[in-house]
């Protein structure tokens, strides 16, 4: 039993990944041969983090393509009555998220009600402290969930993809400046060609329509383009955060995305209140919700849980990495099926 416990102590010591190594998780060094058992379980181990490294990171890829266009679809698509409100989708999708790892962390105390409920009291109530500091990334993931919309309801599906992922590099510099994480030449290189790429595509074309359609479009544009700038920094600062927090400690990810989304809560209902209340009085909270809508509110709260993954057994960076795939699908997507993007040289 001691065996055992100190075999899990010292793989989940091993395991852990490094922030001063950049996030990677390395085989545990084999130093007393003699323990034969304690190593194979521990190679298990990691090759089971391993695994599920790479499985988040392909469900992050799909995830994230199927929710842009699914966000964009249901913010364009003309409909008799009222839209639904942005912030709404919001508060749902966190209410979503909290169910559903409230069922995980049952699920982790083999579902017994009553130890599920000691430990959320022990960790959430009778730490007030650890759980106030996920307060400072709920309330920017929140401003970051509101600002999206209001990208996608001015951009279209590939532009706003394209320019969001400058999030990488606000990634990398938070990433440097708050885990001290070192960055080779190469990957300073590749953040680069991609800022080259997103100022390319914003490039200004002649092509446009008439005028009066070109102001617009324009003022619209730069409404979007706003948006998603100010969600990039957020993302950033908000994800490295995160991160430290998940990997200073060895409190379940499930639990951690519970307090996350308890604030998260809390602020998208402020939000909602100061930026629809009016609406919400006069038709209810949730007007204009059809199948789209739903399916984009189980797609925001998938991502949640996706990411929280994705950051505990990878990092930050390789997730802008695995999402700049979908960009890919995204604008393969918005031109043949959507046909809202018109590519030019
Ligand atoms: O674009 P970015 O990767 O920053 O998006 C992160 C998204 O994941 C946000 O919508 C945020 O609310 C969500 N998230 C979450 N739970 C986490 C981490 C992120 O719901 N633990």
């Amino acid at each position: 039993m001691l065996q055992s416990a100190n075999v899990r102590e010292k793989t989940e010591e091993c395991l852990s990944p490094n922030p001063q190594d950049g996030g990677v998780i390395r085989p545990p060094p084999l130093t007393s041969p003699d323990s034969q058992e304690e190593a194979s379980t521990m190679v298990a181990s990691s090759t089971h983090s391993s695994r599920l490294k790479y499985m988040s990171l392909g469900v992050l890829v799909l995830q994230t393509t199927s929710l842009v266009l699914t966000m964009r679809y249901s913010r364009t698509l003309k409909e008799d009555g009222p839209r639904y409100l942005a912030s709404s989708a919001v508060v749902s999708a966190e209410v979503l998220k909290i169910l559903t790892c409230t069922l995980l962390v049952l699920s982790e105390n083999n579902f017994s009600l009553r130890a599920m409920n000691q430990l959320l009291k022990e960790e959430i109530v009778n730490k007030p402290v650890e759980t106030m500091k996920l307060a400072v990334p709920a309330g920017i993931y929140t401003l970051q969930n509101n600002l999206l919309y209001v990208a996608l309801s001015n951009l279209d599906a590939a532009t706003y993809q394209v320019t969001y992922q400058l999030k990488i590099l606000t990634t990398a510099l938070f990433s440097v400046s708050m885990l001290g994480r070192k960055l080779g030449i190469y990957q300073w290189l590749s953040l680069l060609f991609l800022m080259a790429g997103v100022t390319l595509v914003q490039w200004p074309t002649e092509s446009e329509g008439d005028t009066e359609q070109k102001v617009l479009s324009a003022g619209s544009q730069f409404v979007g383009v706003m948006a998603v700038l100010m969600a990039c920094v957020s993302s950033g600062f908000a994800g490295v955060y995160f991160e430290k927090i998940l990997k200073e400690t060895k409190q379940s990810v499930w639990v951690r995305n519970i307090q996350l989304g308890l604030f998260g809560f809390v602020f998208g209902i402020l939000g909602m209140v100061i930026y629809d209340g009016q609406r919400v009085r006069d038709l209810g909270m949730f007007q204009g919700y059809n199948t789209i809508t739903c399916t984009v509110v189980v797609l925001q709260a998938l991502g949640g849980l996706v990411i929280a993954v994705v950051i505990k057994y990878a990092d930050n960076i390789l997730k802008g990495f695995a999402t700049s795939l979908s960009i890919i699908v995204s604008t393969l997507i918005s031109y043949f099926l959507l046909q809202d993007f018109n590519p030019t040289g």
